[in-house]
């Protein structure tokens, strides 16, 4: 896999270029905004934050590691105490050697974050790498692939669903996966994810989860929002899960259907 190229993005901040997968890791007109419009204001962490409650967060796709740089950055802000765990996985994480050149800790004012990136990147190894404690905030990353990945018990608030495109990395927006995810998710989590696409939403159907549709940001006019529960997708026009999951179930995206259901 050929290493990915630092690019900077219209709001200032980083993000990487990844020629595999034809695409930048986060959205190029502003990698920050992006990120927290969708996995914490639209998601309702950033208010889970402000009311102080404990918090799993499952992502797929750790990237950068900029989604658990916003957790801490944004948990200071919300003067956040309770304990959170953070898991995450990813089969290719960049060198340490990229993510020190990245500008995230300037870009938020909190130039000690630097430490933070260097001390995990420099440490991920193959395989299960468990609790990199930051005071009450625990990392924990599966170096390797989703297919692989199965977490210890865990129980997750939040889902962060950040794998590249639905066309370009198509294995991790299956009914298989979100059904996963699902498995490792309290029945009231919420599932962000920046994808906008049926096939994506009907792959979440078809795995159960109920879904709907929410405002996107910088230029995309969607984002998608995923729930066990109809009450934390209230205010957002849900879509027909029914008819998705059947559609998905009858192969119409790609012979992707008629896979079993976890
Ligand atoms: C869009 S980037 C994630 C961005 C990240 N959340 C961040 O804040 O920087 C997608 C990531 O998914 C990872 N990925 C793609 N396919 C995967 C797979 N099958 N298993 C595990 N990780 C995968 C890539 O290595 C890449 O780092």
């Amino acid at each position: 896999m050929e290493k990915p190229v630092p690019h900077i993005t219209r709001d200032g901040s980083h993000t990487l270029y990844s020629s595999h997968y034809g695409q930048y890791y986060h959205n190029p007109n502003g990698a920050i905004r992006e990120s927290i419009h969708i996995f914490f204001d639209m998601s309702g962490l950033t208010a889970s934050l402000a009311q102080n409650l404990p918090l799993t967060v499952l992502e797929t796709g750790f990237g950068t590691g900029l989604n658990f740089l916003l957790l801490l950055h944004l948990r200071e802000n919300a003067g956040h105490t309770a304990p959170v765990v953070f898991q995450s996985v990813d089969a290719w994480p960049p060198d340490a050697a990229i993510v020190a050149g990245l500008n995230y800790p300037e870009q938020l004012g909190r130039p000690a974050y630097r430490d933070v990136l260097a001390s995990v990147f420099a440490q991920l190894r193959p395989g299960v790498n468990n609790a990199f404690l930051f005071g009450d905030v625990t990392l924990r990353v599966f170096f390797g692939a989703f297919e692989e990945f199965d977490p210890a018990p865990i129980t997750a608030d939040y889902v962060f669903h950040d794998p590249f495109s639905p066309t370009a990395n198509p294995e991790l927006w299956t009914s298989d996966v979100f059904g996963r995810l699902a498995v490792w998710s309290a029945p009231d989590a919420v599932l962000a994810t920046y994808a906008s696409a049926s096939s994506a939403r009907a792959a979440m159907a078809h795995a159960g989860w109920l879904v709907a549709r929410c405002p996107g940001v910088l230029g995309k006019r969607e984002m998608s929002l995923a729930s066990g529960k109809a009450e934390r997708l209230e205010g957002r026009r849900r879509v027909n899960e029914e008819r998705l999951a059947k559609r998905y179930a009858e192969g119409e995206w790609g012979g992707m259907g008629g896979e079993l259901d976890v």
